[in-house]
């Protein structure tokens, strides 16, 4: 199987991440403009969803169409995965009838095993791990408001979940510092952190981690699939909360972004989001765009076995 994958930021070059951000800035300038471009007339995008989500569908569904091609929804409820059928069967089968697949999963395995058995391309719509797709819209976000995030510093407050294991992933190809404040035992991927060496710090005061930021950013406290510690995690984290005080510590031009959905109250303070500093609506478009990218680079340019 030789189709090229979207799994991690790492999949891809410096050149090549700078490239899809770019080119999801001059689709949304395309979108604005009310020009019409669909180069994947007649692609299909297979979409499984093992988990919930509200942009990562709608961006990719919509994203198909405004190219001119097509989404299907698929979730393990109505399909044979959810009644035991291997993934590996379900990629074979599933590759001969479209043209990339993404994949909202628990097990990055799962991710892997299906690019593994895959003629076409897959693309992660987030895993337990990691969630690449996010990064592409957090990076086009930051160029479009800052320009080049390389030797600049970023803080992550919270929990070292999936957005926090992507970011680590982008401090090594974007090139810029990252301070991730988070409870003891709530680290992001010791072997990521390895490969990222001096450039990524952990803390755990926040004021510390977002002195001198540029980019402050957070996620949710409990992930999908951690239900059960919600409760739990609510005690631990409470010193992690983001508010209006905690970005006065950071740079005066200091962005704030938050993947969304957030749960106000929480990792966030009821008014972040209306705060200037917080771009996370533009950041929430820029999944559109960049993931528009990132169809075309695999599906219109590639070539199937
Ligand atoms: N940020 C993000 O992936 O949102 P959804 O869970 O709504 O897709
Ligand atoms: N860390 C969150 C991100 C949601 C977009 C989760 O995995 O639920």
């Amino acid at each position: 199987m030789n189709a090229r994958h979207f799994l991690s930021m790492l999949d891809y070059t410096t050149d090549e991440l700078l490239g899809l951000i770019r080119r999801g800035s001059e689709l949304k300038d395309l979108r604005d403009r009310g020009v019409l471009y669909e180069p994947l007339k007649n692609r299909v995008l297979g979409m499984i969803f093992e988990k919930a989500s509200t942009r990562t569908r709608i961006s990719f569904e919509a994203g198909m169409i405004q190219l001119g091609g097509q989404a299907i929804f698929l979730s393990p409820r109505d399909t044979q995965l959810g009644r035991g059928e291997p993934i590996a069967d379900a990629a074979k089968v599933m590759s001969r009838m479209v043209d990339a697949v993404m994949i909202r999963t628990f097990a990055h395995s799962n991710l892997t095993e299906f690019a593994a058995n895959s003629r076409v391309p897959v693309i992660n719509g987030l895993s337990d791990d990691l969630h690449p797709c996010q990064l592409l819209a957090d990076m086009q976000t930051f160029h479009e408001h800052r320009g080049s995030i390389a030797g600049k510093t970023v803080a992550w407050i919270g929990d070292g979940n999936n957005m926090c294991n992507s970011y680590i992933e982008a401090a090594i190809r974007f090139d810029f510092q990252l301070h991730v404040a988070c409870p003891d035992g709530y680290e992001p991927n010791a072997a990521l952190l390895a490969q990222a060496g001096e450039r990524v710090r952990i803390f755990r005061d926040p004021r510390e981690a977002v002195a001198g930021a540029h980019l402050v950013s957070t996620d949710v406290w409990a992930s999908m699939g951690q239900e059960d510690e919600a409760a739990a995690r609510l005690r631990t984290f409470r010193p992690y909360q983001v508010t209006r005080e905690l970005l006065d510590h950071a740079a005066a031009d200091v962005l704030f972004m938050h993947c969304l959905p957030a749960h106000r109250g929480e990792e966030i303070s009821e008014d972040l989001l209306d705060d200037p500093r917080s771009v996370a609506w533009d950041q929430a478009e820029n999944r559109l765009h960049a993931q528009k990218a990132l169809l075309e680079l695999l599906v219109e340019h590639a070539h199937y076995a």
